[in-house]
């Protein structure tokens, strides 16, 4: 284990060599959130305070790979424009000591509070998880308060990624958790404080509410009150394909249902995937003062592909989904880009005529926002291209590791069609936001945006403008 302040020299020298270099990446996003240098994974601690929104990471600043983690940790007041914090937790608790893993930020007496996974692995491969507190400080850092939660009885050592929120006069805790029969679980905790917690019981979960067998592992659980139902966002790890279903290596979707909070159990229907794309995985939702409920993901997988990704050769890697709104429409989640995101738009361009005959458009930051009628092809560059034919959006890329092409795909009438598009990334969100696609690519310099096919488009395009405040301030 590393001391606090051997880390720090740690992270420190690797920012001083590799941020450079990081920036150089054509392949770097100009308006989602990466990390500097290192791997990114889950967004965490995702919260709006007094001061504006704050949004935390998984952070390996020390290589790209998965490791002791550390929290990263971003701020921005409206949403948009982001800047970087002190980074608020490094792994160097005997408690936490292989990673301070995800977890979730509250408000209380007026400061930020993280709950968050101390991970700990023994050498015969064996593990164990501490919840742990800390709080904000008047710097802006954050004091560690140590273990709150410990292993309970009855699961193994895979029990992490608190979600902490408030319910009446008490605090409620959920957490991912693999139970002794190697199924994967939702545990659910109730406290008067942040420190006291008792454990109710598996909230939902593999052999709950009719599930059968669903995966070994669960992790990232989140519970919300959205349009009058209660909704279980959670990953469960280990299912198989079916159809164009479960296509990732791992799962991210979500129940609806209703919780009963004298128990902490939740009756709920069956799951939904969240996004039908290729990367996207362990979101987190935070509400905001006006009442809305953003959800972030991670647009990334812990699979095989992970360690052919070309931004590594820049030191650098994965980054975030852009925040989210979500609405409960007829059962089901709805996403759409979150508003405000429309302050990152130039000047617009608007277009009406059979696809063929689009104006060639530039991809490398940009939104489209489409009404179709017809089929029709876009080519994004020579790395990936999307179809709509015989009712079917296909979207296909090019395998980074094994240079293959590879596709998914989403069956239904289209109506409109909103892109996202950022240097390396695709966000498609289809009609209105009923379902999402969201992709890593990784295109040359230029990205081309070309059309085939007899669809009528209407179309409206904006470039969209960068994101991070250091990068927006002018040299003095
Ligand atoms: C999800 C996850 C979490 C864990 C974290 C570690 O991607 O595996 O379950 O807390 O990543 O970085």
């Amino acid at each position: 284990m590393m001391s606090e302040l051997t880390l720090l020299h740690k992270l420190a020298r690797s920012l001083m060599t590799g941020q450079l270099r990081a920036a150089a990446d054509p392949h770097r996003p100009h308006w989602h959130l990466a990390p500097p240098v290192g791997l990114l994974n889950d967004p965490v601690g995702f919260v709006e305070a007094d001061d504006g929104y704050h949004l935390f990471y998984q952070w390996n600043p020390l290589a790209c790979a998965h490791g002791a983690k550390f929290w990263g940790h971003w701020s921005s007041t409206d949403l948009v424009h982001w800047q970087h914090e002190p980074v608020a937790l490094l792994p160097s608790e005997a408690y936490e000591r292989n990673g301070c893993y995800s977890g979730s930020a509250v408000l209380h007496q007026g400061r930020v509070h993280l709950i968050y996974t101390g991970n700990v692995k023994y050498d015969d491969g064996s593990r164990t998880a501490y919840q742990c507190l800390a709080r904000q400080i008047d710097d802006g850092t954050f004091e560690k308060l140590g273990p709150v939660i410990d292993l309970p009885d009855g699961y193994t050592g895979h029990v992490r990624d608190p979600k902490v929120w408030r319910q009446g006069d008490h605090w409620y805790l959920v957490l991912g958790a693999q139970d002794a029969q190697l199924k994967g679980q939702v545990l659910c905790y109730r406290g008067d404080d942040l420190q006291h917690w008792q454990l109710l019981g598996e909230l939902t979960g593999s052999g709950h509410n009719g599930l059968g067998e669903f995966g070994y592992m669960w992790e990232c659980p989140d519970l919300f009150e959205l349009d009058g139902s209660d909704v279980l966002i959670c990953c469960p790890q280990g299912l198989s394909p079916q159809g164009d279903r479960y296509q990732n290596l791992f799962q991210s979707g979500y129940f609806v249902g209703q919780m009963d909070y004298a128990s902490g159990r939740l009756t709920h229907g069956e799951f939904t995937e969240l996004d039908l794309g290729f990367e996207f995985y362990a979101p987190q939702t935070t509400l905001t003062r006006d009442g809305r409920r953003l959800i972030v993901g991670w647009m990334g997988l812990p699979d095989d592909n992970e360690a052919s990704q070309p931004t590594r050769d820049y030191g650098w890697q994965h980054q975030m989904t852009c925040p989210r709104e979500l609405r409960l429409v007829a059962g089901r989640l709805y996403q759409q880009p979150a508003r405000e995101l429309t302050a990152l738009r130039g000047p617009g361009t608007r277009w009406q005529g059979p696809a063929e005959a689009a104006p060639l458009l530039d991809g490398r930051s940009a939104e489209l926002f489409l009404q179709p009628q017809g089929h029709w092809q876009l080519t994004l560059g020579e790395s990936a291209w999307l179809a709509y034919v015989n009712h079917t959006l296909t979207l296909c890329r090019r395998n980074w590791r094994t240079g293959e092409w590879e596709s998914r795909h989403w069956h239904g009438e289209l109506m409109d069609l909103r892109l996202l598009l950022d240097a390396s990334s695709i966000e498609l969100f289809i009609n209105g936001g009923e379902v999402v696609m969201s992709s890593r690519y990784f295109p040359g310099e230029a990205v081309p945006l070309g059309w085939t096919g007899s669809a009528e488009l209407r179309l409206e395009y904006w470039p969209l403008s960068p994101c991070m405040l250091e990068w927006a301030t002018p040299m003095s």
